[in-house]
């Protein structure tokens, strides 16, 4: 292992410059523009992982390409790890809010500024760097991997499973590990138990052929946005529940020991409050922020459109109204099963002269985890050897929608060891990854592929 840290810390300022050349290339899957700069970031990465020492492909999807990487030199007694990560990012907009350009990542007091820097591709990065150190360092590594960067995770991973499903064997391991995630504060090492699902759906509202006076009309026909409003005014009651009736059915209360562990965790409820800029924050009753963050269900509009809202008046009854409603989701709830519920509900409360139309865009489970041994024993050595603290065990609010169904089709357990930091700005303008983080987590990797190594073996 030693070979692998020392290789690893010698060609620093080489990883810093080719993760600078993967910043640069725009994969934003959402948008079909983008689409050969996503193909090209395929072909990036497969060739970073075939110089490594990969086996390294692209595989074709009916979207965005899988790049399949994978070395078993280590032996039929030595365990498989899957490595998976995006090389996907979210859309760069708004550009003016940037203060240096998305795709020109710049280094300024420690932080490296660029779409993707935390989400995900710095950390996919970092692994596929620690997996080059032990094998241009050590010669060999201590377990088998195969890595699956995929370039749909930030549209939903819509082809993920089906090719999850047909290479099953192919992607045969002991435990998946995945890092994608952030620590719960700056040289805090962290763990995930949880990753909460999601279900979004669209919602439309019409109530005329089109757009008409509001003085001529109004008083006669439905105002859609106002129509609207209401029906999304019932989905939370007072106390900041989810009205929506048999949502909470499926909901598993939570064991008192990970509650306790949530209540022991160095949270600052103001930091975190004046970080976002809020002045206050409220939630379901009963339960603390970090509780409502991380094991409890919530409903969110993500958008909401109608009418003019240009300069100045204009007096007009808007024929349709639309908003984007989402939900995240925690053991055992079902994306489908919520949308389904969803609609009847939206149905029942739809008012006269109106008329709904509902579309499911994506959804994913939750998943969580169990903290307790070898796996997550072995990962805390390694993170406290490369951070010098023990790891807390944290949840998170986001989703990875693969997760589950990686846990379920390949029956092994998921590792989610992130090392972006909270505040990172991921989806947001002046996204931003430590150079700190990027150098010890690709030593805390380095390492945990060792202590994976002997932990896991047969
Ligand atoms: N890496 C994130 C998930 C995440 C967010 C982990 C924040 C830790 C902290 C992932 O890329 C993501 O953004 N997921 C989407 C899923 C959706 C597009 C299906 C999400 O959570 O909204
Ligand atoms: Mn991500
Ligand atoms: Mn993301």
């Amino acid at each position: 292992m030693d070979a692998a840290l020392s290789f690893s810390r010698q060609h620093s300022p080489r990883f810093h410059a080719e993760l600078e050349e993967f910043l640069r290339i725009p994969s934003v899957s959402a948008r079909s523009e983008h689409d050969g700069d996503t193909r090209a970031a395929a072909e990036w990465l497969s060739g970073r992982m075939t110089a490594a020492g990969l086996d390294s492909r692209v595989f074709e999807t009916p979207g965005h390409p899988v790049v399949l990487g994978e070395w078993r030199g280590a032996g039929a007694d030595a365990p498989t790890l899957l490595i998976y990560g995006h090389y996907d990012v979210q859309p760069a907009e708004p550009l003016e809010l940037w203060t240096s350009p998305p795709f020109e990542p710049e280094v300024r007091d420690g932080r490296i500024y660029a779409r993707g820097s935390a989400d995900d591709k710095g950390q996919l990065h970092m692994h596929v760097k620690a997996l080059e150190s032990w094998l241009a360092g050590a010669g060999r590594l201590p377990v088998n991997v195969v890595v699956v960067a995929e370039g749909e995770e930030e549209v939903g991973s819509p082809n993920l499973l089906p090719f999850v499903e047909k290479m099953a064997d192919r992607l045969a391991c002991d435990a998946v590990v995945i890092s994608d995630s952030a620590m719960f504060d700056e040289g805090l090492p962290s763990l995930l138990f949880s990753l909460r699902g999601l279900a979004y759906l669209e919602v439309r509202v019409r109530t005329a052929s089109g757009d008409l006076h509001s003085g001529a009309y109004g008083g006669a026909v439905a105002n859609p946005a106002a129509a609207l409003s209401r029906m999304i005014a019932t989905l939370h009651d007072d106390h900041g529940r989810i009205a929506i009736p048999g949502f909470y059915d499926a909901v598993k209360e939570w064991d008192s020991a990970t509650r306790d562990a949530i209540r022991a965790l160095p949270f600052d409820e103001d930091r975190f409050r004046s970080g976002v800029g809020a002045t206050a924050l409220p939630g379901e009753a009963g339960y603390s922020t970090l509780e409502r963050l991380w094991i409890r269900p919530t409903c969110e509009v993500n958008g909401l459109l109608s009418g003019y809202t240009g300069q100045g008046a204009k007096t007009v009854l808007p024929a349709e109204a639309m908003a984007k409603i989402s939900f995240r989701l925690v053991p055992d709830q079902d994306p489908a099963r919520v949308g389904r519920l969803l609609e009847e509900h939206l149905r029942r409360v739809t008012p006269a002269g109106v008329t709904l139309d509902i579309t499911e865009l994506h959804g994913g489970h939750p998943w969580r985890a169990d903290p307790t041994g070898p796996l997550f024993e072995a990962a805390g050595r390694a993170l406290e050897s490369a951070f010098g603290a023990r790891p807390v065990l944290a949840g998170e609010g986001g989703s990875i929608p693969i997760v589950g169904d990686f846990e379920r089709v390949l029956d092994a357990p998921a590792l989610l060891v992130g090392f972006a930091l909270p505040g990172c700005n991921m989806h947001a303008p002046d996204e931003w990854f430590t150079v700190e983080n990027y150098d010890r987590g690709i030593e805390a990797l380095v390492r945990l592929y060792a202590e994976l190594g002997d932990a896991l073996r047969g």
